[in-house]
This record gives C-alpha cells, sequence and structure tokens, in this order.
C-alpha cells in the first residue's frame, strides 16, 4: 500500500507534451535533429533549436550586482516592480479602477491563486475547451472543478453564445462566476478574442454581478500578449468603472516576453472599483505566496525596474520584443498560406506560438506524422480534439510541408 496521502490519488501519470517531446529527443539522438521536426516545445526557439533570447533583457540582468539579485525579494514583490508590470500588461489602455499586484513565480503561480483563493472547495472555473492543461491541474490540486464551453462555432467563430451559457449555468449554481480567458495569442489555437466578442461577453459578466445572487471573477491569462499586436490591450478598457462586485484577475508572465522563462517571475494584478477589494486581494495572497513558494525571483523583480525606469532601454526593449513577434508571425503567416491553398482545417489564427489543426483521432494523426519524424502535440478528446503544432520551435524552412504533411496523415487515418 503507498504512503502516499488519499487524496493524491489520481495525480501524476505522463505529461502527454514531456512524452511527446521525450519522443522526438530520442529520435533526434538516433538520426540527427536536423533530420526530425519538434513541434512540441513551448519556447521560441532559433533554427538550431536554440532558446531566442532578448539582447536588451540579458544586458539588464549583467549588469545587476549578484549579491543584489541573491537577496530575498519581499513576498509581494517591490512597488517598482509591480508598477512595470501593471505599465507592462496595459501600457496606454490602463484601466480606470484601483489596481495593484503581487507577485508570483511565473504566470502559473498567479493562475494558482486567483484559482485557490476566489473558488470555494468543490466549485467550477470555466474556461474554452481549447485550453492550457495546467488549468485542469491546478483546479485538481486545489479541490475545484473544471468545466468547458466549445471555443468555436459551426462557422468557426468564437462561440459568444456558448460562453454566456455556461456562465449562466454556473451563475445558478454558484456565487462566485469564475471564467478564465487565455487571451490573446491563446495556447494552443492562437486565437485573440476580439473586441466586439469582449464586448458581449463583458456585459453578460456585469448583468451577473448586478443581479443580486452572484459575484464575477474575471481571470485574463495574457502569457503570450506580447505576440499579439500592442493593441489588443483596447479591451483593458472595457474593465473601467466594473460593479463593485465583479474583480478581475490578470496573469502576467515574464517567461515568453522577456525570454526569462526559468528565472520564473509572473505578477497577479488585481483590477477592481472597490478599494477595499484591492487591499482584501493583496493581503489574502501574500499570505498564500507565504505558505506555498514564498518569495520570487528578486532578479527578475530587478530587471523589469530596470527597464521600465530607463526611457531609452524601455525603447529599445520594445523594439526588440515587436521583431520577435513579427519574425514568429512570418512563420505562422506560411503555415497559414500552405493551409489554405490545400484547404487543410485550422482553427482561426491570429498570432503566438501555436496553431491547432482540429481532429477528432488527433493521437492517431500525431502517431501517422511520427513515422515522418513530424513531432506535434495530440490534444483534447472528441470534438475538442486536435494537434498542436508549435511554430515558436520550428524554423521556416522546416515549416514548408508540414500542412501537406497533416493533410497526408489525415487521409491515412481516415479523417
Ligand atoms: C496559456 C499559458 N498560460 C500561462 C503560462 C505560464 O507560464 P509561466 O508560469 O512560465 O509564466 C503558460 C506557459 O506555458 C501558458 O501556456
Amino acid at each position: 500500500m503507498s504512503i502516499l496521502a488519499k487524496h493524491t490519488k489520481g495525480k501524476g501519470g505522463p505529461d502527454k507534451i514531456f512524452r511527446i517531446s521525450g519522443m522526438a529527443k530520442a529520435r533526434a539522438a538516433e538520426v540527427g535533429k536536423e533530420n526530425i521536426t519538434n513541434a512540441t516545445t513551448g519556447a521560441f526557439l532559433d533554427g538550431n533549436g536554440h532558446l531566442i533570447t532578448l539582447k536588451t533583457v540579458e544586458e539588464t540582468v549583467k549588469e545587476i550586482p549578484f549579491s543584489e539579485a541573491a537577496e530575498y525579494a519581499t513576498i509581494e514583490g517591490s512597488p517598482a516592480f509591480i508598477e512595470a508590470a501593471i505599465e507592462a500588461s496595459f501600457r496606454e489602455y490602463r484601466p480606470n479602477a484601483f489596481i495593484d499586484g503581487v507577485a508570483t513565480p511565473g504566470g502559473t503561480g498567479g493562475i494558482h491563486h486567483a484559482l485557490f483563493n476566489y473558488l470555494d472547495d468543490g466549485d467550477t472555473a470555466i474556461t474554452m475547451d481549447r485550453y492550457w492543461a495546467a488549468y485542469k491541474s491546478i483546479c485538481r490540486e486545489t479541490g475545484r472543478n473544471f468545466d468547458t464551453f466549445v471555443m468555436f462555432d459551426a462557422e468557426g467563430n468564437f462561440n459568444v453564445q456558448g460562453c454566456i451559457d455556461k456562465l449562466r449555468e454556473y451563475a445558478a449554481k454558484q456565487t462566485n462566476v469564475f471564467l478564465i480567458m487565455n487571451t490573446p495569442a491563446n495556447n494552443p489555437t492562437g486565437y485573440n478574442v476580439k473586441l466586439n466578442e469582449w464586448e458581449a461577453i463583458m456585459a453578460e459578466l456585469t448583468a451577473i454581478a448586478n443581479n443580486g445572487r452572484n459575484n464575477v471573477v474575471l481571470l485574463m491569462d495574457i502569457a503570450y500578449i506580447d505576440f499579439a499586436a500592442p493593441e489588443c490591450r483596447k479591451v483593458f478598457q472595457l474593465f473601467n468603472n466594473l460593479p463593485e462586485n465583479f474583480l478581475v484577475l490578470v496573469s502576467f508572465s515574464m517567461s515568453k516576453g522577456y525570454t526569462m522563462y526559468g528565472y520564473r517571475l509572473g505578477c497577479l494584478l488585481c483590477v477592481s472599483s472597490n478599494k477595499q477589494e484591492v487591499e482584501d486581494f493583496i493581503a489574502v495572497n501574500k499570505f498564500s505566496s507565504r505558505a506555498t513558494w514564498s518569495n520570487c525571483s528578486r532578479l527578475g523583480m530587478l530587471v523589469m525596474e530596470k527597464i521600465n525606469g530607463d526611457p531609452v532601454r524601455k525603447a529599445a526593449f520594445r523594439a526588440e520584443q515587436e521583431q520577435l513577434r513579427l519574425s514568429l508571425l512570418k512563420r505562422a503567416e506560411l503555415f497559414m498560406k500552405e493551409a489554405r491553398e490545400i484547404a487543410l482545417p485550422v482553427c482561426p489564427f491570429d498570432s503566438g506560438f501555436f496553431v491547432t489543426v482540429p481532429t477528432e483521432k488527433a493521437e492517431e494523426v500525431a502517431a501517422e506524422l511520427r513515422k515522418s519524424d513530424l513531432f506535434v502535440v495530440p490534444l483534447g478528446e472528441g470534438a475538442n480534439a486536435g494537434l498542436r503544432i508549435a511554430l515558436c520551435a520550428i524554423p521556416e524552412e522546416k515549416i514548408t510541408g508540414i500542412p501537406q504533411k497533416i493533410k497526408n496523415a489525415l487521409d491515412a487515418v481516415g479523417e
């Protein structure tokens, strides 16, 4: 009999992404990495498979004395770091509201605290059915349930009505209605929820907040925001003057946008028209940080402070970030063009690290593709299944021909 506590039953098991990327690595060791295509990794890599990093960030890191970086940070994060995270998230679209934040180890930490502190045991968080798998794991870890709505309707539009129906369903079942929106540059589809779609969702959330029974918590996961056009931030202007029982949480991450994946720093921001709600947010989340990871990367904080505090450095950083975004977009445009030419179905894509090819036989198609040394991740089940292709991990020259390979594999398994 295992010594593990009862509540751990069912946890563990292989992580699909790591399993398939393990297969790709094993195959690369056999035949040479230039002879395989590993489209599994969620990091922006160059043609040699090396991590692409931002020079402005690297230089800033190198300027910080080790003795300064090695010190403990405060649990909630320095005020200059929090301000830098607010500025990086919202830029000129900062909502007219009380805003504050707590440091977290990456966006993951912010998602953890949001789910833990704004849902009761057994309550349910809602998101779209094409989602980042860690949401479900965090819900499992914290004793919360997880439910989804179908992300795209039959015409391939974002399924606003499906979202609204799901919100109403849970408004009737629990006090806090909790919606996770991973946009822009959604993982795994690359979809950006459009302003008119946001307006409809916000109208429903506001109506729920005003119904006299419910509170609303909207968690925006903006891990990939710097890979979408900067104007996508317009949506933040919809968070002006919200009802006092409608809380917006924004999970900011330095991993992708600052290419500091392994440094583990993010910030959970709280946006509210009620000052007391923001004060409570800080007190409770600071406590949760103390009770989990304690404090976060001081080096990461100093990097953000230095970039945000120096207009010249900030302009150079933003220009470099923009170059990175455009070079990633080129990969996606190439993929989408070839897909269109052969009528390969692809989920609507705007920006980001991944594209998704919907197929109910995702496992079989992925296995078929591995026969020609193309490694992609099969995700989901049934109608929401698909292949996630990490364009961030493969250079343009390897993208050419991938849509055709996928089409052939779909044909081979009878899809
Ligand atoms: C959708 C999404 N949200 C959040 C994260 C959080 O990443 P991190 O904890 O490194 O900031 C990731 C990372 O892969 C992600 O894909």
